[in-house]
C-alpha cells in the first residue's frame, strides 16, 4: 500500500516538477540571451534617454517585442510589474516531493547500496538531507567571503568541494543516487540563490523606490551574479535529474570523476553558446569540448575498478550486477511503475496475466531472467528484455534477489 500510494502520488509530482522546472530554466535562458542581446545606448547620442539601460526587439507571434531595460524612477514604478520567481520555488517544492516519495520511501531504502556498506535506512535519509543543507551553507558562505572577487578561485573551491562530497557519497549511495543527490544540491542551492539573494535585493531596491528614494543598481547587480550561477547550473542539473536513463553511467566504478566531467563540460558547453555574438569559434569549441568529454568518460569507463570483486559476497556481487545490467532501471527500488517491484518477491505468490498463479521459487526467477517472456506478471507489458548472463552472474542475481 505504501508503495501504492507513493507511485501514484510520484506520478504527480515529477509531471508537476518537469513542467515548472522547463518553465524556471527556459526563462533562465531567454532572459541571459536578452542580457547579451541588449544594445546599450551609445555615448554621447542626441536625445539620450539618461534611464534606458538597453534595448531589443524580438520577433515573436506575428509582431515585434520591443523591448527595453530601464532604470526604474521612484515617481514612475510600472504596473503591472511581473516578478519571477514561482517556476523556482514549485521546481524545489515538487522536487522535494518526489525526493521523499522515490528515495526517502522505506526507511531511504533506495538511495543505498548493499555491496558498498551496510548503512542503514534512516542514516541515509540524514546523510542526504545533511549534504543538501551543508552544500548550500558552504557555497554561500564562499561566494559571499572576500574570495568572490577572485572568481576563477571561488570557482575552483566550490567544485572541489562538490567532488568531495560526490566521493562521499558513493562510499554508501547506489550510482543513481549519487548523481541524483548531487543534482538536488545543486538544484536546491538554485532555489536558494533565488530565494536568499535574487528575490531578496530585489524586493530591497523596489522598497526603498516605494519610499522615494533613486534606484540603487548594486542590488541588481548582486541578484546577477547569483542568476548567472543558477543559469550555468543548468546543464548539468539536468543532466544528473536524467541520470536514470544512462545506466551506463550511474553504474560506473570511477563514478565521481565521471560526473565530474559531466559537470565541467556541461558548463563550458553553455559558456560557449553564450560566447556566440562575440566568438566565431564557439561551434567548434563546444565539439571539441564534447569529444574531450567523450573521450574522458570512455577512459574512467574501462578503466579497471578501484574496488575489484574480490572479497564481495554472492549478494553483493548480485546487487551490482543489478545496476550494471540495467535491471535497476525498470526495476527501481521502491516503485513498481515500471516493473514489479522485487522486494520480498522470493517464495511469494505471483498472479500472472495468463490468470494463474506460480509461486517464486529459485527456478521462477532463474527463468524470469533467462527467457522472460516465458511468464509474465499480471499488469504488466512483456517488456523485459532478454540478457546473456555467464552462469555465475546468473547464480549472484538470483542471490541477490532472494536477499530482498
Ligand atoms: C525494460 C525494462 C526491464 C528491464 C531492463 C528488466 N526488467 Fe525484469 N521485468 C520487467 C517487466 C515489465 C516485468 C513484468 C512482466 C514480465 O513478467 O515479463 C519484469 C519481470 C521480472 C521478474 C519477475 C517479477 C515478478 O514479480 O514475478 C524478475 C525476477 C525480473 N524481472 C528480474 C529482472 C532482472 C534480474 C533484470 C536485469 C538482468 C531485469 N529484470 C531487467 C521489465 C524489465
Amino acid at each position: 500500500m505504501e508503495y501504492e500510494i507513493a507511485g501514484w502520488l510520484s506520478v504527480i509530482f515529477r509531471f508537476v516538477h518537469v513542467i515548472a522546472s522547463i518553465m524556471w530554466i527556459g526563462n533562465s535562458i531567454l532572459f541571459t540571451w536578452m542580457e547579451l542581446n541588449l544594445i546599450a545606448p551609445k555615448a554621447g547620442d542626441e536625445n539620450t534617454d539618461k534611464d534606458l539601460l538597453g534595448q531589443l526587439d524580438m520577433l515573436h507571434g506575428g509582431g515585434v517585442f520591443h523591448l527595453q531595460k530601464r532604470v526604474i524612477n521612484p515617481g514612475a514604478i510600472p504596473a503591472p510589474l511581473h516578478w519571477f520567481m514561482w517556476q523556482s520555488y514549485t521546481t524545489w517544492i515538487t522536487g522535494t516531493l518526489l525526493l521523499i516519495s522515490v528515495f526517502y520511501i522505506n526507511g531511504g531504502a533506495p538511495l543505498l547500496d548493499s555491496s558498498k556498506s551496510a548503512l542503514t535506512g534512516w542514516g541515509a535519509i540524514g546523510m542526504s538531507v545533511g549534504g543538501i543543507i551543508a552544500w548550500w551553507l558552504v557555497y554561500d558562505t564562499i561566494w559571499r567571503s572576500k574570495l568572490k572577487e577572485v572568481p576563477a578561485l571561488a570557482v575552483l573551491l566550490s567544485f572541489a568541494l562538490l567532488m568531495t562530497a560526490t566521493v562521499y557519497f558513493n562510499q554508501y549511495f547506489n550510482g543513481r543516487a549519487v548523481f541524483l543527490q548531487v543534482g538536488v544540491m545543486l538544484g536546491s542551492a538554485m532555489t536558494a540563490n533565488v530565494f536568499v539573494h535574487i528575490i531578496r535585493n530585489q524586493k530591497k531596491f523596489m522598497k526603498a523606490l516605494l519610499a522615494g528614494k533613486p534606484h540603487d543598481l548594486k542590488y541588481g547587480k548582486q541578484a546577477k551574479t547569483r542568476s548567472m550561477h543558477n543559469h550555468y547550473m543548468t546543464f548539468p542539473v539536468l543532466f544528473m535529474m536524467l541520470s536514470a536513463h544512462f545506466p551506463q553511467l550511474i553504474s560506473a566504478d570511477w563514478l565521481s570523476p565521471i560526473l565530474g566531467v559531466i559537470i565541467v563540460s556541461l558548463m563550458l558547453v553553455k559558456f560557449f553558446m553564450n560566447s556566440r555574438y562575440y566568438f566565431g569559434g564557439w561551434l567548434v569549441a563546444i565539439f571539441i569540448v564534447f569529444l574531450i568529454a567523450c573521450g574522458l568518460i570512455k577512459v574512467f569507463l574501462i578503466m579497471p575498478a578501484s574496488t575489484s570483486d574480490v572479497g564481495l559476497t554472492d549478494v553483493q556481487k548480485g546487487a551490482k550486477l543489478f545496476v550494471a545490467q540495467g535491471c535497476a532501471v525498470c526495476h527501481q527500488v521502491g516503485s513498481s511503475q515500471l516493473a514489479p517491484n522485487l522486494d520480498k518477491l522470493y517464495n511469494s505468490t505471483v498472479q500472472l496475466a495468463d490468470g494463474g498463479t506460480v509461486v517464486a521459487d529459485e527456478a521462477y526467477l532463474r527463468e524470469s531472467i533467462e527467457r522472460p517472456q516465458a511468464k509474465v506478471v499480471k499488469g504488466y507489458p512483456a517488456s523485459m528484455p532478454p540478457v546473456s548472463l555467464t552462469k555465475e552472474q546468473l547464480d549472484n542475481l538470483i542471490a541477490y534477489l532472494k536477499s530482498r
